[in-house]
């Protein structure tokens, strides 16, 4: 049993909801919620605008780390929202590191059309808003454990998440996805399989394959387990028939759900067939491999592929909970790390900044090294599906590269390169389409200096890959749609490109060879 961590503690920008958040927590636990503003002003004898006018910002700060820091050694159990700028203190910090810390995520226009037009003080400058706004982003990212929206929607259905991450093993985090279809927790740290259970309803039901089972499947106590072939060559209609006779035979109802232990072929199988078991199970995805943790086990894209084309059969069937277990990464075979590596490499590039950083800066590859690097690029792709679930613009981003790999797959028969490193060569084309020659040039050295594919095997001509292109399942209308990225963060979606432009990328990947 892992040592409960005693309080939720909200923390959060101005009007992110942090004391409707306490409250509702205290409903759900049936405890008092603790308000560290109401108490600082107690405990000041008068309103914290009034002390910050009369003594000055520091002297608040300092009353104000006094009297936070008490609050928090007694808030047994109590969930506790803090005052915005708390936390700045290194005091403050220092003593929720015992607690669970939940940022309440809210972007500078939702938080402002909440404040607009009220007394606050802050309310009559945008700029030192959002200026405020950028400035404790990353102290809020740094201490939290989990980061849920600032909705009251989503902090209710997160509530019993949130309690459960209370006796998670030390260091877990806990991201709320929220989407159209429905909003779920994602768990995300050392050690979790086997000694942390996500809140989910009934018994499980494991798809593992043998690999992954040989080791993981003992620790899970699930009800049953069925075992899929090894690799893509498993994500047929035939294999998901069996699956579903399996879980019939062992007995699986409609209210028990469907745990996918796997790489990204057990997710996309498994998570579809919960979705037509039964017209709909639950489904907790548990990634073991590098692109199923940063990208495949998040989104609800399930499916299987068919002679036509990968993944052409499907369903969006988003998952109940996913609990990635960094420690998995250390048994993934190293080529498997190095193809994971490359939907890493993408999720950098197209959110720029920090993460792009972290990507370019990164030495060699090892499990240890990508592990920090799980959590903000499955908080990109949470993002983006949150903002389009389906498909119809923003999420389109995450094909970038995705295009010209595909076609390579699909030219390849599917047997020649692993997923990832066929997206690390359609990334190269796609920078080479963008016109993004030292971009180009940079994604190539991080490609070899992991020692993945930077060119295309000789026996690969481009007009087999032009021609497979042609056959892409998101052709539109208008013709092939690419992602296009000039700089990192900033991809343009539903670009048309014309047919030299595209002839010449691919067909430099393929001289280089
Ligand atoms: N649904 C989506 O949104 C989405 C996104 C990206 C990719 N995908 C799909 O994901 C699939 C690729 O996923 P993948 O790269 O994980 O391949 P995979 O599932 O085939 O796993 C790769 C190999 O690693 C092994 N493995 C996995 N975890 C392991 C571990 N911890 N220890 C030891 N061995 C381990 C597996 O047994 C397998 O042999 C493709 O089918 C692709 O279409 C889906």
């Amino acid at each position: 049993m892992e040592a409960v961590r005693p309080s939720l503690v909200f923390i959060g920008f101005m009007a992110a909801g942090k004391t409707k958040a306490a409250r509702a927590a205290g409903e759900h636990l049936g405890l008092d919620a603790l308000d560290a503003d109401a108490a600082l002003e107690e405990a000041l004898g008068m309103p914290i605008a009034a002390f910050f006018e009369r003594e000055g910002e520091a002297e608040f700060r300092r009353r104000e780390a006094e009297i936070v820091v008490d609050l928090l050694s007694r808030a047994a159990g109590a969930p506790v929202a803090l005052g915005g700028g708390s936390v700045l203190s290194a005091a403050v910090a220092d003593a929720v590191e015992r607690h669970v810390v939940v940022w309440l995520d809210v972007s500078t226009d939702e938080a402002w059309e909440r404040i607009d037009g009220t007394s606050r003080p802050l309310a009559r400058d945008r700029g030192e808003f959002d200026r405020l706004h950028a400035e404790r982003a990353p102290r809020y990212e740094e201490l939290a454990d989990a980061i849920v929206p600032g909705r009251r929607d989503a902090v209710r259905a997160a509530l019993p998440a949130l309690t459960a991450l209370r006796e998670a093993p030390a260091g877990t985090r806990m991201l709320w996805a929220s989407s159209a279809s429905g909003d779920y927790p994602v768990f995300i740290g050392n050690g979790l399989l086997g000694r942390f259970d996500p809140p989910a309803a009934g018994r499980g039901f494991c798809v593992t394959d043998a690999q992954v089972g040989a080791i993981y499947l003992e620790r899970l106590g699930a009800e049953a387990a069925v075992s899929v072939g090894q690799g893509e060559s498993a994500k047929t209609l035939t294999e998901a028939e069996r699956v579903l006779g399996e879980l019939a035979a062992a007995g699986m109802r409609r209210d028990d759900h469907v745990l996918a232990l796997g790489g990204g072929v057990v997710g996309d199988l498994a998570g579809f067939c919960a979705s037509v078991y039964q017209r709909g199970v639950p489904v907790v995805q548990l990634p073991t491999s590098l692109v199923a943790q940063v990208d495949s086990a998040h989104g609800g894209k399930t499916g299987v592929d068919i002679a036509a084309a990968k993944n052409y059969v499907g369903a969006y069937h988003q998952p109940a909970a996913v609990v990635a277990d960094l420690d998995t990464l250390t048994t993934l075979p190293a080529e498997e790390l190095a193809a994971g590596f490359v939907e890493v490499v993408k999720t950098g590039l197209l959110a720029g900044g920090n993460l792009w950083e972290s990507v370019r800066g990164l030495g060699a590859l090892s499990a240890e090294a990508v592990a920090p690097l799980v959590l903000p690029c499955a908080r990109y792709k949470l993002a983006v599906v949150a903002a389009d679930e389906r498909d119809a613009g923003l999420r389109m981003a995450l094909n970038l590269g995705h295009t010209v790999g595909h076609a390579i797959e699909a030219a390849s028969g599917y047997s020649r390169y692993r997923h990832g490193e066929a997206v690390g060569l359609g990334l190269l084309a796609a920078l080479r389409m963008s016109g993004a020659d030292g971009l180009r040039a940079e994604v190539s050295e991080i490609l070899s200096g992991h020692g993945l594919p930077t060119a295309l095997e000789p026996g690969l001509s481009t007009p087999q890959v032009l021609d497979a292109l042609d056959r892409d399942k998101k052709r539109t209308e208008r013709g092939v749609e690419f992602v296009l990225l000039e700089r990192p963060g900033e991809p343009r979606v539903g670009q048309l490109v014309d047919r030299a432009s595209v002839e010449a990328a691919v067909e430099e990947l393929r001289a280089a060879g």
